[in-house]
């Protein structure tokens, strides 16, 4: 399934971020594509908010790996920027977690070829003050 929105402020990016946390089910796997500050940690902090998180949810940047506790299960949420290698992931546990709750990657390029699962690509693009997001769902 693919989709395409256009999301004009704030608000309405908020509103796809919660439209997509009323349907989250533990195991999702989300990879967050685009650009600085075309609004993937934005879109997390609203679906986690919507999820019952009450912690400050953060840009994961520096630590790469952020968790939460939402109403019903864990939330994990990644930032692969300044990943080098593949193989930090591994030592991040990357494979055990994926089962245990929701997941987040923003810059998920690099975990490409060792996150098998079906997952969902959402694509943020900047367009003059606003963004347009295709959001693709291969489950
Ligand atoms: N529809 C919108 N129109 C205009 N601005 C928006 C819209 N949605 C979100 N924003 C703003 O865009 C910014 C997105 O920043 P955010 O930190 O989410 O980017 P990011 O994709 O996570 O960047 P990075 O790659 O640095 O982690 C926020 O300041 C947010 O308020
Ligand atoms: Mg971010």
């Amino acid at each position: 399934m693919e989709q395409e929105f256009i999301l004009r402020n704030e608000e309405e990016s908020r509103q796809f971020a919660i439209s997509l946390a009323k349907r989250a089910k533990k195991g999702d796997i989300y990879f967050l594509y685009g650009e600085l500050g075309a609004g993937k940690t934005f879109f997390v902090t609203n679906f986690c908010q919507e999820l019952g998180v009450t912690d400050y949810v953060s840009s994961p940047s520096y630590v790469l790996l952020n968790e939460y506790d939402a109403h019903e299960f864990t939330v994990f949420h990644l930032d692969l920027y300044r990943l080098g290698h593949a193989e930090e992931l591994l030592e991040l546990g990357i494979t055990d977690f994926t089962d245990e709750g929701l997941v987040f990657i923003e810059w998920p390029q690099i975990a490409e070829e060792l996150i098998t699962q079906e997952r969902i690509e959402i694509y943020f693009e900047i367009i003059d003050d606003h963004r347009k997001v295709r959001l693709i769902d291969r489950r």
